[in-house]
């Protein structure tokens, strides 16, 4: 698909990977309305959105309500690509999670998408066109330790993309998932409660854009999965294939890092 003139919805685009996809798409000559709580920081993407040339629709949009999402895709009218980028995470011992917070966490990263994908299939099927792109995570595909809540919402993403992909692809629309390993965002900040984020997890973070440039590569050529970097890849397949074995390293890396 070329991207240009084309419009996008993209929801968490207030920062981060959200942020970076806006412009990336915008970049590609795609019209954007973008969707999330923080309208200053929303209405700023906007801005650098349109400052490439392309439209830009800032509209404030808590994926948790089913409501605001149908606003959301309503402001954009014909929907060709919708990204369902919005997201957080609270990392915590299973022991610990507070029951309420894995609640919020399913809410907003599983539930989000279900209202965003329910709001606009009735126009891409009627259409027999459109592209949904899913951002789950390598934490979709295997379980960390101290990330069991968050994990969860991303396996749960997944089964749903699969699922997804095989009602509506002989219908003409088609479905994406692209799973990013660690990236460097406001979303460690918040994952671990204020706290900056290990040098050990910077040191291996992609920069959003590079996430944001996935994005748009699957809207443009519908390829079903993406994991990203390399190395998450190679380590994602390794999981795939033997999964004691990954976990086993896992967790020995982990213990390592945590007595340095
Ligand atoms: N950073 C990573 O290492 C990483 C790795 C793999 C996958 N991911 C996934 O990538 C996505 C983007 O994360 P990021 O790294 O870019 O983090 P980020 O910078 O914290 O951005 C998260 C975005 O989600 C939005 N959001 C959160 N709750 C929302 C809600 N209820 N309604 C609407 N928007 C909401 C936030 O906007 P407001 O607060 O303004 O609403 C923000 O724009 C998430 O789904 C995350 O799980 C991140």
């Amino acid at each position: 698909m070329d991207l240009r003139g084309k419009t996008v919805v993209i929801t968490g685009a207030s920062s981060g990977i959200g942020r970076a996809t806006a412009i990336e798409m915008a970049r590609r000559g795609a019209n954007v309305v973008i969707g999330a709580r923080r309208m200053p920081q929303l209405e700023e993407t906007a801005a650098a959105c349109r400052a490439l040339g392309v439209s830009a629709i800032a509209v404030q949009t808590d994926v948790t309500k089913p409501e605001e999402c149908k606003r959301l895709i309503d402001a954009a009218q014909r929907v060709d690509v919708l990204v369902n980028n919005a997201g957080f995470a609270i990392f915590d011992a299973i022991a610990d999670a507070d029951p309420g917070e894995l609640r919020e966490l399913m809410d907003t990263n599983y539930f989000g998408t279900v209202h965003c994908t329910q709001a606009v299939l009735p126009q891409m099927l009627e259409r027999s066109e459109g592209t949904i792109v899913n951002v789950s995570s390598i934490t979709g595909i295997m379980g960390f330790a101290r990330m069991g809540g968050y994990c969860a919402t991303k396996f749960a993403l997944i089964g749903f993309t699969e699922a997804l992909r095989d009602e509506v692809l002989s219908r003409g629309v088609r479905v994406a998932l692209v799973c990013p390993g660690t990236t460097d965002s406001e979303f460690f900040v918040k994952a671990e409660r204020g706290m900056m984020p290990t040098a050990s997890r910077l040191m291996i973070a992609v920069k959003p854009q590079r996430v944001a440039r996935a994005i748009c590569n699957a809207a443009e050529d519908g390829r079903y999965r993406r994991i990203l970097p390399l190395l998450a890849m190679t380590y994602m397949r390794l999981k795939e294939l033997f999964p004691r074995f990954a976990h086993f390293l896992m967790r020995r890396t982990s213990s390592l890092l945590e007595r340095k």
